[in-house]
């Protein structure tokens, strides 16, 4: 198979590295990709936006597959794009990545469908979201209807906060995107990321994760797309996983159907374990990222077999094996991420690092001069594989010893809450 890959983080050097691992492959290509998926792929240069020149490209190259990593090509209507010209992707139709496109779409879903989620209201102005905060009270989720990066939501521990965060949202802060406010009721509990490979009619379990959003050791700090992340999830039992796929996936999966709109990719439902169970916080319509490259780990089969099916609708058919080991990733990124990060900055040591065991995905890297230099804020994510998380940690952390980059920091903790249980045995 010819396969067309895109996106340009570490969540598509995991997918490129494991893409290239099946003997399905005759040929990668990857737009834009960057210098560590420039390992297993040719990078092409395309405008993903432009629908019809990627379409162009795929007939030239006589691609089989086209694999979207990213959320903004799905949301903008890529898969249905390409689909119409006769090529086959793996990712959802626009109507579909509404799941992630648009908040207020997926809690109307919930409601529909009798999905558990946090108690919700949808507003388009600034004075009705506000009598809803003051008749609900703090604590309380702000959240900006469309995509805004992973900054779109406030946790507002009290009402001015709250007020805040609405005003910034109907004054423009997240543009378009927060025209419309979800207003929801705060949730505790434990997080856990959960997949699904999906084929518009069956869904199957695609491994658990957790992952680290805050950019500072201890959870502190501002929110980032995530500064590490391991997988398995220790919350997700069996007994969870199976109320998961019975109260949250398949009613999804049933409901987008009878909406004409059958969710086919890669469902990234986001939970909290609540004193009553598992509950949807969000869903993304795509893999994670960092949580891609400790799921892409821990896959014993063919990727390429998996998306195939997931395009062809076989799922039912279909079974997938995980390894037993534990995976964890640790995000290197540049000073001054998640705000404007600083580039340039020479980076060394990765075959060093490589060579104890860890695997290392690229994500905002260059090539300039005939040296490796830090290209974006998350830059590197450096991935190990243990008996338990503890000792995937230990492997990870070992293998940053040996990366000479100044310009770049990283947590110290990542895992802390499984190596915490861990220890005491449980
Ligand atoms: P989201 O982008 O919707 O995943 O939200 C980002 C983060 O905010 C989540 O990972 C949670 O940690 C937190 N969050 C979102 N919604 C809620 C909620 N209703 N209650 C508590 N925490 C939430
Ligand atoms: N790491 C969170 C995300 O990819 O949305």
């Amino acid at each position: 198979m010819n396969v067309l890959l895109l996106g340009s983080g570490g969540r598509e050097h995991a997918l490129a590295w494991k893409i290239s691992a099946s003997p399905l492959l005759a040929k990668l290509y990857a737009a834009p990709g960057n210098p560590g998926i420039g390992r297993v792929a040719e990078l092409v240069k395309l405008d993903v936006a432009d629908h019809s020149a990627v379409a162009a490209f795929c007939q030239e190259k006589k691609i089989d597959l086209v694999v979207v990593g990213p959320e903004g090509p799905l949301v903008a209507g890529i898969a249905d794009d390409l689909r119409a010209w006769g090529i086959r992707v793996f990712g959802p139709s626009k109507a579909a990545a509404r799941l992630e496109g648009s908040k207020g779409f997926t809690k109307d879903l919930c409601a529909r469908f009798n999905i558990p989620t946090a108690a919700y209201g949808r507003f388009g102005d600034l004075a009705s979201a506000r009598a809803y905060v003051e008749k609900v009270g703090a604590p309380i989720v702000i959240k900006a209807d469309g995509l805004a990066a992973g900054k779109g939501v406030t946790i507002a521990m009290t009402s001015d906060e709250a007020n805040a965060a609405l005003e910034a949202c109907f004054d423009g802060a997240f543009g378009a995107a927060g025209a419309e406010v979800v207003v929801e009721e705060y949730l505790t509990g434990e997080e856990a990321s959960f997949f699904c490979l999906c084929d518009g009619a069956t869904a199957l379990p695609f491994g658990t994760a957790q992952d680290h959003k805050r950019v500072g050791d201890g959870d502190t700090g501002p929110n980032t797309g995530g500064m590490g992340a391991y997988s398995p999830a220790p919350g997700m039992t069996p007994e969870m996983t199976e109320r998961t796929m019975r109260e949250i996936i398949e009613p999804t999966m049933r409901g987008m159907a009878e909406l004409g709109a059958p969710f086919a990719g890669i469902l990234f439902a986001g939970l909290m374990i609540t004193d009553q169970g598992p509950k949807l916080i969000e869903y993304n319509t795509r893999f994670g990222d960092p949580e891609c490259q400790v799921l892409m780990m821990r896959l014993k089969d063919d990727l390429l077999v998996l998306l195939s099916a997931a395009v062809d609708g076989q799922l039912a058919h279909m079974s997938i094996r995980w390894s037993d080991a534990a995976a964890l990733t640790v995000v290197m990124a540049a000073r001054g991420y998640p705000g404007t990060p600083e580039k340039g900055s020479v980076i060394r040591g990765l075959d060093e690092a490589e060579r104890d065991g860890a695997q290392i995905f690229h994500a905002g890297t260059a090539v300039n001069g005939g040296a490796l230099v830090a290209n974006g804020g998350r830059v590197l994510n450096v991935t190990a594989l243990g008996k338990t998380v503890g000792e995937a940690q230990a492997r990870a952390y070992a293998a940053i010893d040996h990366i000479d980059w100044p310009q770049g920091f990283y947590r110290h903790d990542i895992g802390w809450q499984a190596v915490a249980r861990e220890k005491a045995g449980a």
